[in-house]
């Protein structure tokens, strides 16, 4: 551990309320993915919208990308753990997405964007989380950064558990993102084999965490590998113990609920029907702009 760095334990740990498989779908033309928040869990992982896990080392799994589509009224955050994706927008942006990057975009009051795989073999691994955007932010201006691996700030504690902060903060370490309203929290977190960790958390957060290697341990309750635990609102819980008998990786999200109504139609996400046909609308009319090819 850093001389800088102080470990705040974990007094009351949270609970697993219950642990998920997800569902295997086909995305933009035909990608295959897990996608492990579904939209029947919006409302209890509020003000998260989706997570989609993508891991294959079969091209024909990935390679056919995320040609052209719109959003509007959320936020994207797409986390590359193995793989090259190039992205491209309406608003001129363009950025290649590699091994270890975050790319955060704000759709705000909408953009057209692709996401193509930048490789023709070898392994393809990620994570796209849909962040809801508060009622008063949905048509804010568009927005969006790359981060390469090297930008994320990263610990390893005494333990020998490696933490990448993605947004929020752990431990007194501050993530590449912070985010004022709903408060995310995004965690990679490689656990060696033996080794524990607490994450402190605020009660009020919605949480929950994927094992996408080797089989964790939360409040004594197994996590199988490519399985997400929904982590209980327990009450007076300060946080969150992870421990890896085995070794584990796992990604760790919370946030902080918006308690607004969610209407969505594919991606768009806003608070009304109208809002939605408006969105249909504009689309229609051209307001997104266009995407280079
Ligand atoms: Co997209």
């Amino acid at each position: 551990m850093s001389d800088t760095l102080s470990l705040t334990p974990v007094n009351k740990p949270r609970a697993v309320e219950r642990v998920l498989a997800g569902q295997s779908v086909m995305d933009g033309a035909g990608v295959k993915i897990n996608r492990v928040l579904t939209q029947a869990l919006q409302r209890r992982l509020d003000p998260f919208l989706m997570l989609d896990n993508l891991a294959s080392d079969q091209p024909n799994d990935y390679l056919a990308g995320f040609p052209a589509h719109p959003h509007r009224g959320l936020e994207t955050v797409s986390y590359m753990v193995a793989g090259r994706m190039r992205h491209r927008d309406s608003a001129g942006h363009e950025g290649l997405l590699a091994t270890g990057g975050v790319q955060w975009m704000t759709a705000g009051s909408g953009v057209q964007h692709s996401e193509m795989p930048e490789q023709e073999e070898g392994v393809m691994e990620g994570f796209q989380l849909w962040l809801n955007l508060p009622a008063r932010d949905k048509m804010c201006k568009p927005w969006y950064r790359d981060f390469a691996s090297e930008e994320i700030p990263r610990y390893t504690t005494d333990d020998g558990v490696t933490v990448q902060v993605i947004a929020g903060d752990s431990h007194g370490v501050t993530g590449a993102m912070q985010r004022a309203v709903t408060e995310p929290v995004y965690l990679d977190i490689d656990l060696p084999a033996g080794s524990s960790f607490d994450q402190p958390l605020p009660q009020g957060h919605n949480a929950f965490l994927y094992a996408f290697r080797g089989e964790v341990q939360v409040d004594g309750k197994s996590v199988p590998n490519q399985r997400m635990a929904i982590l209980a609102n327990t009450p007076d819980a300060d946080g969150v113990r992870i421990t890896a008998p085995a070794g584990g990786r796992v990604i760790l999200v919370a946030g902080k609920p918006l308690n607004e109504p969610i209407a969505q139609y594919g991606p768009f996400v806003m608070n009304t029907q109208a809002e939605i046909y408006q969105a249909v609308q504009d689309f229609r009319e051209g307001k997104f702009g266009q995407t280079a090819a």
